[in-house]
């Protein structure tokens, strides 16, 4: 019997190399015993003390396994049975002697491996859409938080994805099992939060302090420090491929594209629901209401603001102002058609400051744009349109996730990661602010021309449906 130890629960090279040496020397699936470091003693066979060592292997001997294997397994293997080394070596076993295992989805073995993967590309997707950031510690420097429970090991492979999407802000997502950080350069871990102490709603910052003071919190010294451009991607991209193949359709892992989904309506009205309730930033005290966006789910077009304005806040409507008024007037002469745009703001509270009757709209500063990006996200992917049209300095910042010059972007589409395009543009206020009359002119006209390239792909789209 041999007995295998991996560093840890997600130590898909450790497995790799010793199932590649088992493999190789013959051991069948049924005389190795796999675990985890610190967890063996009760998986130990009785009366076996000792493994003995695999003799070294001839450099020369090798055997090869579709490709598609190594994904299925760098997958699986995130999964909390632990059962999961030692399906993934009776597979691997099995390949030897048929190569075409992996067609055969009625085969017990190869069902249950794609099981798995399938449980944890789901249980990674739910990570991915459910995961609310608040912010933390706002006194001193701005951190964000989230508490999570996963079901399967899948933080270490998930954080790649929050550091991109959250990229300039610093967050930490605190689970049972591993805590991510991200400090806007490098992600890294901790050991998890006992699930005794799950905060209770309202209570994660208890907890955040309890565990990460700000000047606690880890450093290059943490155990494990990814850089910035680890891609989940490049593990998942393969795997996405193949997933139909893998599971006989049974599981259907969502592009990080995704098709235009037809319960769009329902998610927007569920995001309005709780965007009503927001509390992430201190605006919500003073507004009147969370102004959300409005216009058919069906929308190839968004339109980013800023924020409410003094008429937006009392009518809980985006863009019914001035602001609103030299929008719809550019959008006319542009050829855009507003009824068939969806219209939005970066920030949903209006952020004034009171003088006499008057409330003097103040721009929002960075922590309350970042705590509101996450309702323009979701709005994004409730609608997925094809082009956003970011309108001034704040919404450019919150489309692109950080400061983006107006001068040097707009009028041009550019790529978003997502595959998506942009359109950076002036505000419409910043026209209405303009005093020289023939500077205002000009301006306007530039507008009008950088929605002239709105208006092309509405119509591009409109042909096409
Ligand atoms: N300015 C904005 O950015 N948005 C509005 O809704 C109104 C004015």
């Amino acid at each position: 019997m041999y007995l295998i130890t991996l560093d840890s629960e997600t130590d898909f090279d450790g497995w790799r190399k010793a199932a590649r040496a088992l493999a190789l020397h013959q051991v069948a699936p049924a005389d190795v015993t796999w675990g985890v470091q610190g967890q063996m003693q009760d998986r130990m066979p009785l009366g076996l003390s000792e493994a003995p060592s695999l003799p070294p292997i001839e450099t020369e001997t090798t055997f090869s396994v579709p490709a598609n294997f190594i994904e299925l397994a760098r997958i699986a293997i995130l999964h909390r049975d632990n059962e999961r080394f030692a399906l993934l070596y009776r597979v691997l076993w099995r390949l030897k002697a048929d190569h075409d295992l992996l067609e055969t989805m009625a085969d017990p073995d190869v069902a249950q491996a794609a099981a798995m993967a399938g449980s944890v590309q789901r249980d990674a997707q739910r990570m991915r859409d459910i995961v609310r950031f608040r912010e933390i510690g706002r006194e001193q420097k701005a951190h964000y938080a989230a508490w999570f429970e996963p079901e399967h090991h899948i933080v270490a492979f998930t954080a790649p994805f929050f550091a991109r999407r959250f990229a300039d802000m610093p967050w930490s997502i605190l689970t049972p099992d591993i805590c991510a950080h991200w400090d806007g350069h490098a992600i890294s871990f901790t050991p998890g939060i006992s699930r005794t102490e799950t905060p209770a709603p309202g209570r994660l910052e208890e907890t955040w302090r309890r565990h990460f003071q700000p000047d606690r919190m880890p450093t290059p010294e943490a155990p494990r420090t990814f850089p910035r451009n680890l891609q989940e991607a490049s593990i998942l991209g393969p795997l996405l491929a193949d997933a139909e193949r893998w599971t006989g359709g049974r599981i259907s892992p969502r592009p990080e594209v995704p098709m235009k989904r037809k319960t769009a309506a329902n998610d927007l009205e569920t995001l309005r629901e709780e965007a009503a309730h927001c509390r992430a930033c201190h605006l919500y005290k003073d507004a009147t209401q969370t102004v959300f966006g409005e216009g058919p789910t069906s929308a190839n077009i968004m339109l980013v603001g800023e924020q409410p304005g003094d008429k937006e806040d009392l009518a809980g409507h985006p863009f019914v102002g001035p602001a609103g008024q030299m929008l719809n007037r550019a959008l006319e002469e542009a050829g855009v058609d507003r009824k068939k745009v969806y219209v939005t703001n970066a920030v949903k509270h209006f952020k004034f400051v009171p003088r006499g009757k008057i409330r003097l709209h103040q721009k929002p500063a960075t922590p309350e744009i970042r705590a509101c990006r996450q309702w323009y996200e979701r709005e994004v992917s409730a609608i997925q349109p094809d082009l956003i049209v970011a309108m001034g300095a704040t919404a450019a910042q919150s489309v692109f996730g950080k400061i983006t010059p107006i001068g040097k972007n707009r009028g041009r589409l550019i790529d978003l990661p997502d595959g998506r395009k942009a359109l950076v543009t002036v505000h419409p206020s910043y026209l209405l602010r303009l005093p020289d009359p023939k500077a205002k002119m000009l301006e306007y006209q530039r507008f009008v021309e950088d929605m002239k390239i709105a208006a092309g792909l509405q119509k591009k789209a409109a042909r096409a449906a």
